[in-house]
């Protein structure tokens, strides 16, 4: 069978600093953030999970901003900073988690994550809501993840990490108890699940 006829896809060279690195890959112009990163440049902690702007697994800072990667081309982010879930903190080499982020902290201390798979996403919105709100309230820290979603529906713990995170960004010291305990109402994330 011929190819005569078939356009050749256009391929276009992008570059951007990702989590601090220069990178850059030649891909075709169709080409997702969520899969230049993930496929691209190997960077696989930004997660996808509808491929359709619902779920947030897949959100990135953008320049600071949070956006769903799987909405936008990887063209059009040409010298863009982007920060994914791998630029949030670090664990040396014998596992200290003292240079995680406070957001990966809070995570870790209130058992906020299960499967994982959205955590990603989480982590990254969390990390931009703080820095607009450095000390939400509980319903402050709903809405702050109300646009993402939990398969596992672990809201209840989520929020508390939002806060615990607050607490620890303020106070890196912070003990874990007392911490902010969120409402008793299971529908944290305002009945999406
Ligand atoms: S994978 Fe992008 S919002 Fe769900
Ligand atoms: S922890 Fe499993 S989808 Fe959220």
């Amino acid at each position: 069978m011929s190819d005569a006829g078939e356009t050749p896809e256009q391929v276009l060279a992008v570059g951007v600093v990702v989590n601090g690195h220069h990178r850059s890959a030649t891909v075709p112009a169709r080409r997702t953030l969520s899969d230049f990163l993930r496929h691209d440049l190997g960077l696989t902690g930004t997660h996808v999970g509808c491929e359709h702007g619902v779920c947030g697994a897949c959100t990135v800072l953008l320049d600071g901003d949070p956006v769903r990667s799987c909405l936008i081309f990887a063209v059009s982010v040409q010298g863009a900073a982007i920060t994914t879930v791998e630029g949030l903190g670090q664990i040396d080499e014998s596992g200290d988690p003292a240079s995680l982020a406070p957001v990966q902290r809070a995570f870790r201390d209130c058992h906020a994550l299960q499967c994982g798979f959205c955590t990603p996403g989480f982590l990254t919105t969390i990390s931009a809501g703080l820095r607009e709100n450095p000390s939400p309230t509980v319903e402050q820290a709903r809405e702050m993840i109300g646009g993402n979603l939990c398969r596992c529906t672990g809201y209840q713990n989520i929020v508390a990490a939002v806060l615990r995170a607050a607490e620890l960004t303020a106070d890196p010291d912070a003990p874990l108890d007392p911490h902010p305990e969120p409402d008793t109402d299971t529908d944290a994330a305002g009945g999406r699940h």
